[in-house]
């Protein structure tokens, strides 16, 4: 097959299966091993240093499976009020923003460029590899306190799964709100609760 017949099947198939060719399509998580419970919770803590380093694919799709992805069919690692699932999350990195699509294990390309600075406040946060931003659909979920419950847990999890996997991370509410629902081209009625550092 020539060059260009290929990479026509290639776009024409990507397309079929409702995938641009700027989303990635992530591994399966994987759902073994890791570090026991009990020494995770006993190594759980917020670190503010953060080297060049960048998770690998695996990785971002495990810690993403770990806040919020499906664990039985129709239900999710976290627990929500009423069942609600108003939660999402959005991976920002130096060249783009992508939505975790929990249901396909992919993550959909929202924003080219780097918007890390919208993000955060401190300065390790501007300048480190991977923040994930923690959202809330408050059309879906219209008490506050609950959606920020559940966006709590989405946290712990990946702080729970960091300490497993020897990574250092940090939640932080201190961010430019209005910049980063731009940045993430949220609807009217969803929030950014919650930005998470993530990395080495
Ligand atoms: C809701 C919430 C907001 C936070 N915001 C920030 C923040 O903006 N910047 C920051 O450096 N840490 C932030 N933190 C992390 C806390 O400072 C940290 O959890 C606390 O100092 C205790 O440290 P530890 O997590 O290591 O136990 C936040 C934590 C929570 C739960």
């Amino acid at each position: 097959m020539k060059i260009k017949t290929l990479f026509i099947s290639i776009v024409v198939m990507m397309t079929s299966c409702g995938m641009n060719a700027q989303d990635i399509q992530l591994p399966e998580p994987n759902r073994k091993g890791g570090m026991p419970l009990m020494e995770a919770i006993g190594n759980r803590q917020s670190a503010r240093e953060f080297s060049n380093f960048e998770l690998s694919q695996q990785q971002l799709s495990d810690m993403l499976w770990t806040a919020c992805g499906y664990n039985r069919p129709e239900k999710r690692t976290v627990a929500t009020a009423l069942n609600k699932q108003e939660m999402s999350a959005y991976v920002v990195t130096a060249k783009a923003v992508y939505k975790y699509e929990p249901k396909e294990n992919k993550l959909i390309h929202v924003n080219a460029g780097d918007h890390r600075e919208v993000f955060a406040m401190q300065d390790f946060a501007k300048k480190a590899p991977l923040n994930v931003a923690l959202v809330a659909d408050l059309a879906k979920q219209t008490n506050e306190v609950f959606a920020g419950m559940t966006v709590g847990a989405m946290s712990n999890n990946i702080y729970l799964w960091c300490a497993s996997e020897g990574l250092n991370t940090v939640v932080r509410a201190s961010f430019d709100h209005e910049g980063a629902k731009d940045a993430l081209k949220l609807g009217e009625t969803e929030k950014v609760l919650l930005v998470q550092t993530v990395g080495k």
